[in-house]
């Protein structure tokens, strides 16, 4: 993808460095446009150096490539990090006396600006008006996090986490719609303090660091009956979505629920209060959590996106759909001798785990996130390195991965099995934890880590 990273005047121009290296190591091309005022911060050279390729903000230089036209037109995506109120006003005024700006109004794709000022600028009436007129034109406008500014002053005002920018901007082209706030209301502050204090995880050293040697997770057999996530809200998506063909055939997967279900009874037994939502499953849901069940990754995404506005943890070990077919039959798929066979056109569904990402940081929430990832390696790389490589991706907190396929006696490894063996690894670059065993010994493994990482806050 042809990503243009517009990097205003402010301080946290210096994070947009690591919001560039994530969106280049997930593959895209960025062309990075810093107004002027940026360099002051951070220098052309980084820029360059850092996305390979020449950068500059004069539309007088190599005229010839009509670069105020082209790169705009050229761009899947804009992102705009920090956006400072300037440039919020400049974009919503039509300005086009840079090449920030006229790149702005040539956008084809979709456009996402990261504000970040103090907050008295962004909760200006100005500021407002005009994060009203960007979002009414379409324009994707975060709320900026809440936190330390500058100076000793604290308040709304904060660039967002590059990882939460980088989740947003995904979950945009994936063409998903954020949750943003009326600009008329600035980005309220959280009024209801987490059961637990979860601090969102702030990497320093962005994934994918290579990770150090895996650690084996502490023994968790003495977790059985605890109270580490005491009164936690737990939210638990587990089993296999089925996307309908007609009134009887459905594309579905092969997962049994069982590790989803593990889960929901570790976190239980932890003392958390659960929300399992799920597709179809070989076993039955605990008892003891609120159970609510769907059959489509669209209705498991409305019923998750719901929860998840509650939730201090979610865990997303559904078996999620990644395409649905484009048209539900409503009779039953005739088989007919003398009409060719159908052919099946598939549409994506949307990445419920990275709406998610995007959403807790849309919202401000203190949240920690954990999905899954079912990998395999092929000639290109390893499952491990796909892995890393999905983490990013998403902007999870942690990713459970296990390498699936056939396992050494020529079974199925992971799917509908008792057991598994599982790579968990961090987004901010803490070692991985490797567990194994029964699904429920993984989980109670992977329900310890998850109350190691809200006490650490
Ligand atoms: O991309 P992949 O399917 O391997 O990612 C797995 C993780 O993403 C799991 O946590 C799964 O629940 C989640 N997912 C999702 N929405 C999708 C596909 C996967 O939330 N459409």
């Amino acid at each position: 993808m042809n990503i243009v990273l517009g990097v205003g005047g402010g301080i946290a121009a210096y994070k947009s460095a690591l919001l560039l290296r994530l969106f280049t190591e997930a593959g895209h091309t960025v062309t990075v446009i810093p107004t002027d005022a940026s360099t002051k911060f951070v220098g052309v050279a980084t820029w360059e150096a850092l996305s390979g390729h020449p950068v500059t903000n004069d539309v007088f230089d190599s005229v010839d490539q009509v670069n105020h036209v082209r790169i705009g037109h050229e761009a899947d995506l804009i992102v705009v990090a920090p956006a400072t109120a300037d440039l919020l006003a400049k974009a919503a005024g039509g300005h086009a006396n840079d090449l920030l700006t006229t790149t702005l109004l040539m956008a084809r794709g979709p456009v996402l600006f990261a504000p970040a000022m103090h907050t008295e600028m962004w909760q200006h009436a100005s500021t407002v008006a005009n994060v009203a007129t960007l979002r009414s034109r379409g324009v994707h406008v975060l709320d900026p996090a809440v936190g330390r500014l500058t100076g000793p002053d604290t308040g709304p005002g904060r660039l967002p986490e590059p990882e939460a920018i980088f989740a947003a901007a995904m979950a945009l082209v994936a063409g998903d719609t954020l949750a943003e706030h009326d600009a008329a209301s600035p980005a309220p502050l959280p009024t209801e303090p987490a059961a637990v204090a979860l601090e969102a995880v702030v990497p320093e050293a962005v994934a994918p660091v290579a990770p150090t040697e895996p650690v084996a997770a502490e023994p968790a057999t003495s977790l059985a009956t605890t109270d580490l996530l005491a009164g936690v809200r737990v939210l638990i998506t587990a089993g296999g979505t089925r996307e309908p063909l007609d009134p009887v055939r459905y594309l579905g997967n092969k997962s049994s629920g069982k590790q989803g279900v593990a889960l929901a009874e570790a976190a239980l037994a932890a003392g958390a209060i659960v929300t399992l939502i799920h597709a179809p499953m070989e076993v039955p849901a605990p008892a003891g959590a609120t159970i609510q069940r769907i059959e489509t990754a669209l209705e498991l995404r409305s019923a998750t996106l719901a929860a998840a506005a509650t939730a201090d943890v979610v865990i997303m070990a559904a078996a999620v759909a990644d395409f649905r077919p484009a048209n539900i039959s409503t009779g039953k798929i005739k088989k007919r001798d003398n009409a060719d066979d159908p052919v099946i056109t598939l549409v994506r569904n949307p990445d419920i785990l990275v709406e998610v990402v995007a959403h807790r940081a849309a919202q401000n929430q203190k949240q920690l996130i954990v999905g899954f990832a079912a990998e395999t390696g092929d000639d290109e790389g390893d499952a491990q390195t796909y892995a890393q490589q999905k983490l990013v991706r998403k902007g999870c907190d942690l990713l459970v991965v296990n390498e699936v396929g056939p396992g050494e006696s020529g079974g199925e490894r992971v799917f509908g099995q008792d057991t598994n063996q599982v790579e968990i690894l961090a987004l901010d670059g803490a070692s991985p934890v490797q567990s194994g065993g029964s699904k429920r010994e993984v989980a109670d493994d992977v329900v310890h880590l998850i109350a190691q990482r809200l006490a650490a806050g």
